[in-house]
């Protein structure tokens, strides 16, 4: 039974305001969550409570929200059973009241939904991915690292926001971490030489100055040779084109200097896909375009893997729209786009039963909260989206990955390229 709930502000990785839940249970059991806040945000995200108080944070404290735990959502949970989380979740929806949790906030809900589920797992004396996952949990993801970022992670840089590699070749978790820390090296090696920078961007990935989205495409290529691996059997390739954050009626590539449609800009996309081992393309098309991705996202879909991100916003009738459409084949996974566990759950559960591929995600800003490295392993999600292999809010997450893979042993499975969707 839930006994005390308690929220508190603290930093997110852009050192901005997030909120912290500590929720503890009869018998002594305790424990925190915190929650993620994204900067390219879709439209159709569940709201993100600040305070709007330019004097403090620039308005983006969360003051607001953490007063709406401790005074409205934790009294509104205080006696229920931690073990049961539906009841927890629909409390905290009903004491919210709102279709998209402006109320209270998505980040007050999910702090109190994580950190009650974690509390129910230390009471319950499992490990959190045995507690949030069947006994057929034991599929460890496939990570998808970020290696050159643009977009609003990186002062628009180039136009597209993610470049990442996929160790769709490795046989473990483990080894998948390695062949990606090698590349990532390669690509820091091969910066220098050519006197480009090798700063961070927002997820740890770098933001140098390059002259088209095309040259990210071909430093990724070049960066897994000089590794020693060969790309698309060893190390394949995945981009986060994030397309909302150029589209204003038309897709706006400044490093190109091109002006498309939404059938110049998938015509652009085929063309790589003949050109470079890339598996997976994310939100090609703008978050309401629906017409487009069901006329030209098509032209991907039989042929890679297309997540939607933005598009979907882990909302269920957008998803099942979709499906309905034909639109896309994968969903991006992100707890706070639409704010409680079961909610979360509950669409990963949709995805599934219709054949789209699941990536579980992180935001790009995080804290060293490792709740969604548990989540994915529980769902058996198959592919999880972190950030670069830097930065201690990415790494924490990666490393309760390998301690995951250890606990599970001989029943541990990494299905590389077989959790792609095609
Ligand atoms: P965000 O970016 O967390 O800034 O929204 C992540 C993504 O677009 O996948
Ligand atoms: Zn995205």
């Amino acid at each position: 039974m839930i006994e005390s709930v308690h929220a508190r502000e603290i930093l997110d990785s852009r050192g901005r305001p997030t909120v912290e839940v500590e929720v503890a249970v009869s018998g002594g059991a305790h424990a925190a969550a915190s929650v993620p806040a994204g900067a390219s945000r879709g439209r159709h995200e569940a709201v993100e409570l600040r305070d709007g108080d330019a004097a403090r944070y620039r308005g983006l404290g969360v003051r607001r929200a953490v007063a709406n735990v401790n005074e409205i959502l934790g009294p509104a949970v205080v006696g229920l059973d931690a073990q049961d989380q539906a009841a927890v979740d629909a409390a905290l929806i009903a004491a919210d009241g709102s279709a998209d949790k402006s109320n209270l906030g998505a980040n007050a809900l999910l702090g109190v939904s994580l950190a009650s589920a974690r509390a129910a797992a230390v009471a319950a004396g499992v490990p959190l991915w045995r507690h949030l996952g069947s006994a057929a949990a034991r599929v460890l993801p496939v990570p998808m690292v970020n290696l050159v970022s643009g977009g609003l992670h990186a002062g628009r840089q180039v136009d597209f926001q993610d470049f990442l590699i996929v160790p769709v070749g490795a046989s473990t978790f483990a080894e998948a971490m390695a062949m990606a820390a090698n590349v990532r090296e390669s690509a820091a090696d091969l910066l220098a030489e050519r006197g480009l920078s090798v700063l961070k961007a927002d997820e740890g990935g770098f933001a140098p100055a390059l002259e088209s989205n095309r040259a990210a495409v071909e430093l990724v290529v070049a960066s897994i040779e000089r590794a020693g691996y060969e790309p698309g059997e060893d190390v394949a390739l995945a981009i986060d084109v994030a397309a909302s954050h150029f589209f204003d009626g038309r897709y706006r590539l400044e490093a190109e200097n091109l002006t498309l449609d939404a059938a110049g800009l998938v015509q652009l996309l085929d063309d790589w896909l003949a050109g470079y081992p890339i598996v997976s393309l994310e939100d090609v098309l703008d978050e309401d375009d629906w017409a487009g991705w069901a006329s030209e996202g098509s032209r991907l879909t039989s042929k890679v893997q297309v997540i939607g991100d933005d598009l979907f916003a882990t909302d269920l009738a957008r998803l099942e729209r979709g499906a309905a459409d034909g639109v896309a084949n994968s969903i991006l996974v992100k707890m706070n786009q639409v704010g409680t566990l079961s909610e979360t759950l509950a669409v990963v559960s949709a995805a599934q039963r219709l054949g789209y591929g699941t990536v579980v995600s992180a935001r790009s800003g995080e804290t060293e909260d490792p709740f969604i490295a548990d989540l994915a392993v529980a769902v058996n999600a198959g592919q999880i989206k972190i950030g670069s292999l830097a930065q201690s809010e990415r790494l924490a997450k990666y490393n309760q990955l390998l301690r995951i893979e250890e606990a599970l042993g001989d029943d541990a499975v990494y299905p590389g390229r077989d959790a792609l969707r095609r």
